[in-house]
């Protein structure tokens, strides 16, 4: 089977999208159904009846899993909300690693596999800085090098005790970097099972100025639904401080930021209405990357209260268990089996099975919805916020259908005579990078956006580049149609031929070199500052995006539908890729202010964007396409390239082994750095601090109500209300209200909690509460050119 090419993937995902905005009609009783958009992907896995085996103790580990996962008794989750995925029961985590570190290490296939990883390493833009952080930079360095080397030299000389510890460490060394887009999932790792605790915490202020602390949800859901008791903080998590417990397991994610690594940890609602596409339940629950560290056999709580409360961990099954005997049999069938070296690197096309959650629990009816609620509009129902328009943008993964949402709600709102706009980017982990160009230019149609990028200049980045320059000889071309199918990618976003794109003052290069001379920035080599050329025509066909302003969409109304001190970002610090985009366009070129909520239990100002800066993704599948391309580009030049780094990628012996050791897609990299505006020492945003104008709490109604948070953003930013960090003192209109003081703000908090309590159904609860179970599911995911996989 042939690799995936960037343009099948947008294919693929066109397929899922209708091309109208679907306002849905909700009803609020309704109790929350999932909906998954597309096939079942292995139902056929589902155990059959035929003779089941009773689960001997005395087994092994791996085989004991398998009685219970071909025992037709075994239930999946018992919401369903995994079922219609694959079939995915839950066995107990601690049978589950032991299972797991029953696999022996192979140190013989260790070192090939090991080493088949390097080339694409080599496209990692920050691995110069990672190792050495500029300031401001919040988590610990990684030398990424350092630690391979030691990686190699460890499975060489049999120091981990199985291949699990093997694989682990090397899904540590990809994680360790905090850069979302820097990502491999052994087999092992990843692949088999997703470790799980059955209860999911929040995290919450008291009275939104005391520091937050963390809680059981289902108590939260208790209180509001049937007015128990106000839930008792947790205190300590298995015999240790919970704030420490939660700070370190929060360490455990993708994200840059401690703060928003720590909001990952928790239930949240913009997250779950992501579905499988999310962290729902939070990183503690087992969600999102939660589900590759063992978290023991069971989870104590201690409350304030003085109870104790023990529970059950599990793991989901996520591969099938049939004819698996023991940690060898594992190894053989599904960690590296022995397949035919004449196939090339194939990647799984299976269908996508987004499953949406609809309606979004904890979110009131949308004014218009994207179908797989990426992008809604809202307006507000409470008595004196009819001015507002909430734009909850909770992903940037779309083509027409999203575009359409966010330019129609825009529009409506306007004529609605809604004047000030929030922009919730809460769970946006980007998606396709010109919908974040997009969205700036349907509010700012008048400012061209900057947007400069970078990649890191390596041999075999700079054959394809020279190739692909001399060898594609016009450009635009017909995408359609063009002399060499291999043409597409190098159209409308990849940057190996000099005539697409422009420089940093948004002119043409003149040649190759012009494009990669290439320039030395902290001891390693780069491209020139590289922009999108927003009037290439083949942007639209490579990447389904034609961008407003540009191209069929221009003289669009309404301009500059609201003013930029009348739009507010609001972020929980997920924001990344091209979140961080869309991010860097309205704050620095539009100078639109912003609000933070949540964090770690400690005071001071908290980031926007915590999740990955960097502005653009390669599979590695797609690396290895560009390299199969470039032969073909010039296949007189194949000795020649045989002779280079170009070869490692087509090795017959090697190519597709780190496709074979991993999840499907896993292989990520970050290729470009985003770049500041006038930054002349060309530090990658990855690596620059930058905190909110005002940093708020969450508090008790805005986890299971997103209209809480919403209005609490509205207050701080127009009237007159007070963030824990920071704040807005800029309007007149701004300081009347806040001398009305602490008082109003007070009773306001009040008023929230109340009518929270007041508009709880037993449906609402119920379907709040089943949402607990979601996990994250990577099948249900397309991965994109600018999203950070969760
Ligand atoms: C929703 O629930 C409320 C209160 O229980 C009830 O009055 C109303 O009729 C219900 N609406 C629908 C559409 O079922
Ligand atoms: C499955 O459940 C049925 C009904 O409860 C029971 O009769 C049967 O023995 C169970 N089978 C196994 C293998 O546990
Ligand atoms: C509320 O009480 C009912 C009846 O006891 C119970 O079934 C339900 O699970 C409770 N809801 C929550 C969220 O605790
Ligand atoms: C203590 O708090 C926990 C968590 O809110 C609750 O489940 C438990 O019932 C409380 N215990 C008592 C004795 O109130
Ligand atoms: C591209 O080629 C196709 C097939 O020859 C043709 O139908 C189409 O009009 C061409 N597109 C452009 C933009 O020239
Ligand atoms: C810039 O490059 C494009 C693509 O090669 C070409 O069509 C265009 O004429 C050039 N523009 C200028 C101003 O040189
Ligand atoms: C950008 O692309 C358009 C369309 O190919 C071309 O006309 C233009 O010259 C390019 N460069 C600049 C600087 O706009
Ligand atoms: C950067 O490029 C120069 C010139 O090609 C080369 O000598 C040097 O080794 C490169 N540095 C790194 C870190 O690759
Ligand atoms: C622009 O062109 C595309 C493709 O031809 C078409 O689908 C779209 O409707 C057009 N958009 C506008 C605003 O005319
Ligand atoms: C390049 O390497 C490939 C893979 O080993 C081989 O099939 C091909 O013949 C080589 N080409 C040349 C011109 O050496």
């Amino acid at each position: 089977m042939q690799i995936r090419t960037l343009a099948t993937l947008l294919a693929a995902a066109t397929q899922l999208v209708v091309a109208k905005p679907l306002a849905l009609p909700q009803d609020p009783n309704t109790s929350t159904a999932i909906s998954p958009s597309a096939t079942i992907i292995s139902a056929s896995e589902a155990p059959t009846a035929t003779a089941p085996t009773p689960v001997n103790p005395n087994a092994n580990p791996c085989a004991q899993v398998a009685q219970m996962y071909n025992n037709p008794n075994t239930t999946s989750d018992s919401t369903g909300y995994g079922s219609f995925v694959s079939f995915t029961p839950k066995v107990p985590a601690k049978l589950a690693w032991d299972c797991l570190n029953d696999v022996p290490l192979d140190s013989v296939s260790a070192g090939p596999w090991l080493d088949s990883l390097r080339p694409y390493i080599e496209w990692q833009s920050t691995t110069a800085y990672l190792k050495n952080p500029p300031e401001g930079y919040q988590e610990p360095a990684a030398d990424v090098w350092g630690d391979f080397e030691s990686i190699k030299s460890r499975a060489a000389s049999g120091e981990f005790a199985n291949e699990y510890e093997l694989e682990f460490a090397l899904y540590r060394l990809f994680q360790t970097t905090h850069d979302g887009h820097f990502r491999y999932l052994p087999k092992l790792a990843g692949g088999v099972f997703g470790f799980g605790r059955p209860i999911s915490l929040v995290s919450y202020s008291i009275d939104g100025t005391s520091r937050p602390k963390p809680y059981v949800y289902s108590d939260v859901l208790s209180f509001f639904v049937n007015g128990t008791a106000e839930p008792s903080t947790v205190t300590q998590i298995d015999g240790q401080d919970a704030l420490e417990f939660l700070e370190n397991w929060a360490q455990y994610g993708s994200l840059q930021d401690p703060d928003a690594l720590y909001n990952n940890v928790f239930y949240e609602l913009a997250q779950v209405s992501l579905g499988t596409s999310g962290s729902g339940a939070g990183t503690f629950a087992g969600a999102g990357r939660g589900a590759y560290i063992y978290p023991g056999p069971t989870t104590t709580l201690q409350f304030e209260n003085g109870t104790t409360a023990k529970f059950d961990n599990f793991a989901r099954v996520l591969t099938s268990f049939r004819n698996i005997q023991s940690g060898a049999d594992l190894y053989k069938t599904y960690v590296n089996p022995k397949v035919s070296v004449t196939s090339s690197v194939s990647v799984n096309n299976n269908a996508v099975a987004t499953a949406t959650v609809s309606p979004r629990p904890g979110y009131p009816s949308p004014v218009v919805i994207q179908q797989n609620n990426y992008i809604a509009g809202y307006y507000l129902d409470e008595p004196g916020y009819e001015d507002i328009a909430v734009l909850a943008c909770t992903s940037f993964v779309g083509e027409d259908d999203y575009q359409d949402v966010a330019y129609s709600f825009i529009e409506q709102a306007s004529a609605a005579g809604k004047t000030k706009l929030v922009i919730d980017v809460s769970a946006n982990g980007g998606g396709t990078i010109l919908q974040g160009y997009n969205l700036f230019l349907n509010l700012f149609p008048d400012i061209l956006p900057y947007g400069a990028t970078r990649f890191r200049s390596h041999e075999t980045f700079d054959i394809i580049g020279e190739t692909a320059s001399e060898r594609i000889w016009y450009y635009p071309f017909n995408y359609t149609n063009p002399p060499n199918p291999v043409w597409q990618d190098f159209g409308g976003g990849t940057p190996f031929t000099y005539r697409s794109d422009v420089d940093i003052n948004y002119e043409n290069f003149t040649s190759w070199r012009d494009k990669n001379p290439p320039n030395e920035f902290y001891g390693d080599n780069f491209t020139s500052i590289i922009r999108w050329n927003l009037s290439d025509p083949l942007n639209t066909p490579a990447n389904g995006v034609q961008v407003n302003g540009f191209g069929n969409r221009t003289g669009l109304p309404p301009s500059r539908p609201f003013t930029p001190e009348n739009i507010v970002i609001l972020y929980d610090g997920y924001c990344a890729s091209t979140c961080a985009i869309f991010s860097e366009l309205m704050t620095e070129q539009a100078g639109i202010r912003t609000i933070s909520i949540g964090g770690r239990s400690r005071d001071g100002p908290m980031q926007t964007v915590g999740g990955v800066k960097g502005t653009n993704n390669y599979p590695w599948s797609f690396i290895n396409e560009l390299v199969t391309d470039t032969y073909a580009l010039a296949p007189d030049q194949a000795g020649f390239f045989n002779s280079t780094s170009l070869y490692s990628y087509v090795d017959p012996d090697t190519s597709f082994t780190p496709f074979q050791r991993a999840l499907t897609e896993s292989g990520q990299v970050n290729v470009r750095d985003g770049i500041r505006m006038g930054d002349e020492t060309q530090t990658p945003l990855q690596f620059v601090y930058e905190p909110a104008d005002c940093r708020l709490y969450y508090t008790a109604e805005m986890t299971v109500d997103v209209t809480a948070i919403w209005e609490k953003v509205v207050d701080v930013t127009w009237n007159g209300d007070s963030c824990v960090d920071g704040g807005f003192s800029s309007s007149e209109e701004y300081n009347e209200k806040r001398a009305e003081g602490a008082s109003v703000a007070k009773l306001k908090a009040e008023r929230r909690l109340k009518k929270r309590k007041q508009q709880m159904t037993a449906s609402r609860a119920l379907a709040l509460a089943q949402s607990q179970d979601l996990f994250t599911d990577l099948n249900s995911i397309v991965p994109r050119q600018g999203l950070m996989l969760p």
